[in-house]
């Protein structure tokens, strides 16, 4: 017999079960749900709409259900549909009809948006830590190598040389954004929706506050049919998940280029390295090519949940049984790459010599020498012109700026004098760049100290939200 059989004939068709069920799916949510129970039926204890005795059975037989399915000792089965009827089931199985009265003045709609909640406010604290890791990882590599010079590039070409700490520094700042995002967003996802019941709330006096409050949440969902079809915090969340995914894949990219014999920039560790089945030589950086491959199916969920949505009338629709594959898909999708990331970085081999020897075998301080000739008052555009010239002879003598002798350079401009070879090397041409946000050792140093600064806020937001999460009473009635 179904938990909501009363009405019903004859017993659903088999494969309907099988469609319809997500206990497959949705049993990652039993602690959650488990939790939320409990807040709820103390609630209910200290309002009055079931006994203390009562309260204090049901809250009993939901930690032994807890600690049965965690011990993998409890059977959940698709007859019982999803995660919230199977727990309902197990704990009437536990403790008698009195298990029947947990459901007062509750609804699915309203239980599943709050475990969704749950799952997901835990999930961002984990998530957060991680990025913080992959950013500690990054800058430690960056004050190992804030005197390892590469060249820069745009469109792929060599542009300009700069410090590799300064371009490992953009990805930190590039999380910090995704750090920042994650935290914000936590505050639309921690309001309770428990108490809208099915859409539009209950007759039982209950006290939604409360329930918001033995939860830790920061507020109560203000409007019943909102509370139980709201999924944005499902799709904003994913939509974060997919800003992660593509920076991370930019910088999988790169790992990828550099540790390829035309670039030879860094080495991956052995650890974070794979071999092939049949070319002996082979060392292939998976890792970094998988993580950008899994932001596929990141970008996916994201469409997915959007699609799902779009159109949906108010207010539940068993359609939104559908937020949670893509939700956790992409909780376990981050976690994996961004755990795997912080000692894939950290212990990359980094070839200073071979990425010092690329920047002095190319012209990326064309610009350093045009730059010299605007301080002896040749307006730019005409240096521009003057050091396209240079550029086009020394490609045509085979020869770098730097290997011009005094007289190639005057050439072409009687403004420049001995003082330009100096100009020219990559450590000056590096630390002439001196404005704020720059590539010069002073500004890259800089960043270090801004980027300290807002890690330490990370840390102390994760402690804080750590902290809530474990204080949660809701087992005092
Ligand atoms: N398994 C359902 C879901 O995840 C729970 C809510 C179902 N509510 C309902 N009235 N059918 O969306």
């Amino acid at each position: 017999m179904k938990l909501w059989g009363g009405r019903f004939t004859k017993p659903t068709n088999e494969l309907v079960d099988e469609y319809t069920s997500s206990i497959q799916f949705d049993q990652k949510l039993a602690q959650q749900d488990i939790k939320g129970s409990l807040a709820h039926v103390g609630m209910l204890a200290s309002c009055q709409i079931i006994s203390k005795e009562e309260a204090a059975t049901i809250s009993k037989g939901l930690t032994a259900v807890a600690e049965k399915i965690q011990n993998g000792d409890a059977e959940l089965s698709e007859d019982h549909e999803d995660i919230h009827m199977n727990i309902e089931k197990l704990l009437i199985e536990e403790v008698g009809p009195v298990g029947g009265k947990l459901h007062t003045g509750r609804s699915r709609n309203d239980q599943v948006a709050l475990d969704m909640r749950l799952y997901l406010r835990e999930s961002i604290v984990v998530l957060t830590d991680l990025l913080v890791q992959v950013q500690e990882s990054l800058i430690g590599q960056a004050e190992k190598n804030i005197d390892t010079i590469l060249p820069g590039y745009t469109h792929l070409q060599r542009a300009q040389p700069v410090r590799f700490a300064h371009h490992l520094m953009a990805y930190v700042f590039m999380l910090q954004r995704d750090a920042d995002r994650l935290k914000d967003s936590y505050k639309r996802v921690n309001q309770s929706p428990l108490g809208a019941g099915a859409l539009a709330g209950t007759t039982f006096p209950i006290n939604r506050e409360q329930v918001a409050d033995s939860l830790n949440f920061d507020g109560i969902c203000e409007n019943s049919l909102d509370a139980v079809s709201d999924r944005d915090f499902v799709v904003e969340f994913l939509s974060n998940a997919s800003l992660i995914s593509m920076h991370l894949s930019r910088l999988c990219e790169e790992l990828v280029q550099w540790s390829s014999a035309e670039f030879n920039f860094i080495e991956l560790d052995d650890a974070f390295s794979t071999g092939s089945s049949m070319m002996p030589q082979k060392k292939n950086p998976d890792v970094a090519e998988l993580v950008r491959g899994k932001t596929g199916r990141v970008y996916g969920h994201l469409m997915g949940m959007l699609t799902t949505l779009k159109a949906l009338p108010l207010a539940y629709n068993k359609d939104m049984q559908e937020d949670k594959e893509g939700m956790f898909d992409t909780v376990d999708t981050l976690k994996g790459a961004l755990s795997l990331f912080a000692p894939m970085i950290s212990s990359m081999q980094v070839k200073k010599d071979e990425m010092y020897d690329a920047v002095q075998k190319d012209y990326s301080n064309a610009t350093d020498l045009a730059d010299y000739l605007v301080q002896q008052d040749i307006p730019f555009r005409e240096a521009h012109a003057i050091v396209g010239q240079i550029v086009l002879y020394s490609i045509e003598q085979n020869k770098y700026l730097l290997q011009l002798t005094l007289d190639e350079f005057q050439q072409f401009s009687s403004s420049i004098g001995e003082d330009i070879y100096e100009a020219l090397k990559p450590e000056s041409v590096v630390n002439a760049r001196n404005v704020k946000g720059a590539t010069s050792r002073d500004q890259v140093k800089e960043q270090f100290h801004h980027a300290y600064h807002f890690i330490d806020g990370n840390k102390s937001w994760i402690q804080s939200y750590e902290q809530s999460a474990e204080n949660s009473n809701f087992l005092s009635f």
